[in-house]
């Protein structure tokens, strides 16, 4: 069983720091202090723009972020052109005035590496540090996130900046941490094709692969033409008349990612020896987001922190056409994997470093929060295992291109639709008390996401709506309501903690996670796949094998064939413990010859009427399942359901759609997070008594959680 445990991150924080005689931040003085009222390891902050404010507001802005009960801010990640107005001459007058401001309040900072926004003397300078585009076109200076990750120049000029910051800033008492950059590879070109890249790409392969027989045989490079006698021949993907070689295409995304991850590394280890006694880590956002591996990224950081913008996912789903019912759904189910997976890469809590406030966007904005949401929001994360919070944004800025991102106060700086809501919501999170905020996330269940099957996918989907990252969420969206805690877990994870494992598309599998795989079913778990796995190596080269390839044996099947599908869907026909309604084969069908496996469903129409569709296979104490069919979410939700059930998996209460659940425990002491993210009142039925942990107030067997109404129930 997986478990995650605040505590053991705060007190190990607080002892390490403690021991080393070192003045401990703020947060972790706040868990350390002891006092149960006190004692909230909690920071809930506001992300703060004293660059963008008349310096004759920051002691208001102090006095009211400080009377609004906020711990902390994060400041100046964008800041860096009046830090260093121009090359070599630093200015952190201002923001020392502002950090003193803020201090005296006795709010905590978390100080922003400005590296996101170069300004305009470097680019003018340095007009190579701004990034080629996958067209081959160069960006232009002027928004933000347009450098290149590789180039040296802009790597020396960031850290030189990030060095000084650190210098100034190492001993103030009023800074408690660091946020490197700002969401790296969130801009409008997630990957850079520069020459520089592409010398950094050739660089990195040598180290891979050691000789260019190898890259040559691993990526088959006969095929038209392209083999290389140079290290300097290879070339990144562009246009070039045809698609590029697609073990070659793979390796750059994984080049791509060990750029920015290594440019990260780079301010780490500065930060580490300027600034030991502070924590470090990056914003980004998480899965389904593929552009660069979050788990590279925050390898070596203290804690994971996100930015979570629901309303944000809203707009854009209407954006894509998918408005209406789905959003009280899909939306939540999207905030939710990506708390897990924040959870998940570094097993510890995690913090949401923006958190959505009012409304979003730059050029067209979501809707206003409704009442109640921001509140919801706040305590999904904390149900799924944050740390903290920091709403996004203070003020509202009055120029520049988020003016419309509205924050706690307007732009005439009253106060926002939600402030009164954010500051109930911090009470009322503070006076959760330590025992339920340390308290465990337990999952017996887990998603299986791997950045390479996604990136590979992304490059031969096979269908034109074929992509993994929209499969991972629907299988997500499937397997989460069964509200029985679910992490994500990519390959080398331990998947002995998890009953069952939901795995699906794993388009590319290296024989050793193929072996994991066969050892965790051997054992007793459960793992459920689907269509296109094992197709490709690690290395991007179709197996010779039958599919699916490595797993064959445990799988119990072969595949007589593969089908995309795009007219005549196939319909499923279920049966033994799978027995329902038929169901509609979506966009994919592999066509299974079991082996060993026991057929649960079959084609029903078309040219594969009678043939396998969905089998299971035992192997040792465990099972194997394989889901041919692309089965739509209300059938998916249905047959997952069923697997879950069979491993064991128990929900703790039945709530209705729309409504999430999670549970915590801590010793015997156990909670229900229950969150209605529908705008209708919904009733839901608790077996037995519990204790409102915010009212005191206890409920029998049945209440009613007003429209985005949240309650953390503990068990009595
Ligand atoms: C985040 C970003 C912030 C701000 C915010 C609202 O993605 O980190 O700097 O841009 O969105 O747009």
């Amino acid at each position: 069983m997986a478990k995650i445990n605040r505590r053991d991150f705060v007190s190990a924080s607080t002892t390490v720091l403690g021991a080393a005689g070192l003045r401990l931040p703020l947060w972790a003085q706040v868990a350390a202090s002891g006092a149960a009222s006190a004692s909230v390891p909690l920071l809930l902050g506001v992300d703060y723009y004293p660059d963008q404010t008349p310096e004759s507001l920051w002691e208001e802005d102090a006095r009211r972020i400080a009377e609004a009960g906020l711990t902390n801010v994060r400041i100046a990640e964008f800041a860096w052109v009046l830090m260093e107005p121009s090359e070599g001459k630093f200015d952190f007058d201002w923001l020392q005035r502002s950090v003193d401001i803020l201090h005296r309040a006795d709010i905590g900072v978390i100080l922003g590496t400005p590296s996101a926004a170069p300004p305009p003397w470097l680019t003018v300078k340095y007009p190579d540090v701004v990034e080629v585009d996958e067209k081959g076109n160069r960006l232009h200076p002027g928004g933000r996130r347009f450098s290149c990750p590789t180039n040296a120049t802009y790597r020396r000029l960031s850290l030189a900046v990030a060095t000084e910051m650190a210098r100034k800033f190492t001993r103030h008492p009023g800074v408690i941490g660091w946020q490197i950059d700002n969401e790296f590879t969130l801009g409008s070109s997630p990957r850079c094709y520069c020459n520089y890249c592409r010398a950094g790409f050739q660089a990195w392969l040598r180290t891979k692969y050691g000789t260019l027989d190898q890259v040559n045989q691993t990526w088959g490079t006969n095929f038209w033409s392209q083999h290389y006698s140079d290290w300097a021949q290879i070339p990144v993907p562009l246009p070039s008349g045809g698609d590029p070689n697609p073990g070659l295409a793979l390796d750059y995304d994984r080049y791509q990612s060990f750029a920015n991850a290594s440019f990260l590394e780079e301010q780490l280890a500065m930060l580490r020896k300027l600034c030991s006694k502070h924590f470090v880590t990056t914003n980004n956002i998480g899965v389904p987001y593929e552009a660069i591996d979050d788990r590279e990224l925050y390898a070596k950081l203290d804690f994971v922190a996100f930015d979570n913008y629901p309303g944000f996912f809203e707009m854009m789903l209407h954006q894509s056409g998918q408005g209406g019912p789905l959003l009280n759904t899909a939306v939540p189910a999207m905030v939710a994997m990506q708390h897990d997976f924040g959870r998940s890469i570094l097993r510890k809590p995690f913090l949401i470093m923006e958190e959505q406030s009012g409304k979003a966007g730059q050029t067209t904005f979501s809707p206003q929060p409704e009442k109640g949401q921001v509140r919801l929001w706040s305590y999904q994360a904390i149900a799924h295992g944050a740390m903290g919070i920091n709403y996004f944004r203070w003020d509202t800025a009055t120029s520049g291109a988020e003016e419309y991102w509205h924050g706690m106060l307007n732009h005439d700086r009253s106060k926002s639709p939600a402030f009164d809501e954010i500051l109930q919501t911090v009470r009322e999170l503070k006076a959760l008390g330590p025992e339920f905020l340390r308290s465990d996330y337990e999952a017996e269940m887990a998603l299986y996401f791997d950045y390479d099957c996604s990136w590979a996918m992304k490059i031969q989907p096979g269908h034109f709506r074929l992509s993994y990252a929209e499969q991972a969420t629907a299988w997500y969206g499937a397997a989460s309501p069964s509200h029985t805690g679910i992490d994500i877990v990519g390959p080398g994870s331990d998947l002995s903690r998890y009953r069952i494992v939901f795995a699906p598309v794993v388009y590319v599998l290296s024989e050793a996670q193929a072996d994991r795989i066969r050892q965790y079913v051997k054992g007793g778990g459960v793992f459920v796949t689907s269509f296109r796995l094992g197709v490709k190596t690690e290395t991007s080269q179709i197996v010779r094998q039958p599919l699916p390839g490595y797993l064959a044996d445990v799988m119990g099947v072969t595949l007589e064939d593969y089908a995309p599908v795009y007219a005549q869907n196939p319909h499923v026909k279920f049966s033994s413990m799978l027995a329902g309604p038929e169901a509609e084969c979506g966009i994919w069908a592999d066509i299974l010859k079991p082996s060993s496996a026991e057929v649960l469903a079959t084609y029903s129409s078309g040219q594969y009427s009678g043939k396998p569709a969905i089998a299971v296979n035992n192997v040792g104490k465990g099972k194997a399942v394989y889901i041919g069919a692309d089965l739509h979410p209300p059938d998916l939700f249905r047959v997952l359901g069923a697997f879950a059930g069979a491993a064991g998996i128990q929900r703790a209460i039945d709530v209705p759609a729309g409504v999430e659940l999670t549970v915590r425990n801590s010793g015997s002491r156990r909670w229900l997070c229950v969150l209605n993210h529908k705008s209708e009142a919904q009733m839901i039925h608790l077996a037995g008594t519990f204790k409102d942990a915010n009212s005191g107030q206890a409920h029998r067997d049945a209440t009613e959680l007003p429209a985005y109404g949240v309650l953390v129930l503990e068990k009595v």
